[in-house]
């Protein structure tokens, strides 16, 4: 029987348990991306508290868009040494940590870029991006492949394309968002052009044997959206070119009311994601990660071993309880405090749980 604590290699890496954070922006950098003494602190908390692999919040490639407020940066080689001591603290713990890399496109406030598949407003944050010519194109595809190199550079133990939640990548992939009638619109093969041609970029600059990860819509959940037949082939041809994992989630700012990445669930509505992340990973032979209301021991280790997915990632649960899994690992097996309220989206001086600010009492 298989056990959330295996020690797995992963990607030639060395993994201490089966559990992610999952990227989580925490608006602690400074206002230029770069590392501030909080944002360090918090993930010496994450890495104290058991956690196998951190993924980072998402952390712009580009400093030509509006980055959301306090995001993290890697743009220019100043970064590499800052993080250099973010991951060598990490290793210390014996916590991998991957960095997860984005451009933002319309999900974000107007700044001197905003760049999109197409000028479709975007549904959740009323913006309207410029269609991007091929020489844009060709610059955020050369601004991941560089921001990847900065990251092997700092030893992060890997990166993650953020593919997913209507970022730029992704929205490339929804026919809503995506009108062109060049090589980069209309079929599915062309929609993925995007993706695939910036994994290949990736992939020239950091070699054959660095640790790529994806994260990836299972469906859109909008109308006109990127349909699950559709994820299946981009996965397939990602891991055919050598993707080394991929972490399914859903939906973005634009989907259905609850139907988006951070769900407000009740206990039969735990780890969302599954069926999708099943299927996936019962078609492909990479590692599959499932990400979205994972909270329960048991159903976990129940689809550990039911199912050939073999990682799970948190994101609200570890803000709620930093030491979850060493509180697991210790044979406290209480599910998650986490209450999905998603209250910890958008509070100001940071990402944090609402119900561990002073004020409040703890209603769990
Ligand atoms: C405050 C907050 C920030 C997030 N930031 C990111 C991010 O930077 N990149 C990303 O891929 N997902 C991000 N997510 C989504 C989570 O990684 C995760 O996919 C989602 O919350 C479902 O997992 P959970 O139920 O464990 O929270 C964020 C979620 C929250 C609550």
């Amino acid at each position: 029987m298989k056990s959330l604590f295996d020690q797995t290699p992963f990607a030639g890496i060395k993994m201490k348990n089966r559990f992610f954070r999952s990227a989580t922006y925490d608006g602690l950098a400074d206002e230029r991306g770069h590392m501030t003494e909080e944002l360090f602190q918090a993930y010496e908390n994450l890495a104290e508290g058991g956690v196998g692999t951190i993924i980072t919040g998402l952390t712009s490639v580009t400093d030509i868009e509006q980055s959301i407020p306090r995001q993290m940066a890697i743009y220019d080689d100043s970064f590499i040494n800052e993080y250099k001591k973010l991951t060598e603290m990490s290793h210390r713990y014996k916590a991998n940590i991957i960095l997860q890399i984005v451009c933002l496109g319309s999900q974000t406030s107007n700044g001197k870029v905003m760049w999109g598949p197409s000028s479709v407003e975007d549904l959740g944050y009323k913006t309207t991006p410029d269609e991007m010519t091929p020489q844009q194109i060709l610059l955020v595809q050369t601004a991941f492949a560089n921001a990847a190199l900065r990251a092997k550079q700092a030893r992060f133990d890997g990166v993650q394309m953020h593919v997913a939640h209507g970022y730029l990548l992704s929205k490339f992939l929804t026919p809503y968002y995506n009108h062109r009638t060049d090589g980069f619109g209309g079929s599915i093969e062309n929609r993925a052009r995007m993706v695939v041609e910036t994994y290949i970029a990736i992939r020239e600059k950091v070699g054959p044997d660095y640790p790529v990860l994806i994260k990836i819509n299972s469906e859109d959940f909008m109308d006109q959206g990127m349909t699950f037949e559709e994820c299946k082939y981009v996965c397939q041809k990602l891991v055919e070119l050598g993707v080394n994992a991929i972490e399914v989630s859903g939906g973005s700012f634009s989907s259905r009311r609850n139907e988006g990445p951070s769900r407000i669930i009740k206990s039969e509505q735990e780890s969302y994601f599954k069926p999708y992340a099943a299927e996936i990973a019962q078609e492909i032979n990479v590692p599959v990660i499932l990400v979205g209301g994972n909270r329960d021991f048991e159903l976990m280790t129940e689809i550990l071993n039911q199912t050939q997915i073999e990682y799970f990632a948190l994101s609200r649960p570890l803000i709620r309880e930093s030491n979850l899994i060493n509180r697991w690992q210790s044979g406290d097996l209480d599910r998650a405090k986490c209450i999905s309220c998603s209250k910890c989206f958008g509070s100001r001086n940071g990402t944090s749980c609402v119900i561990n600010r002073p004020k409040n009492v703890d209603p769990v």
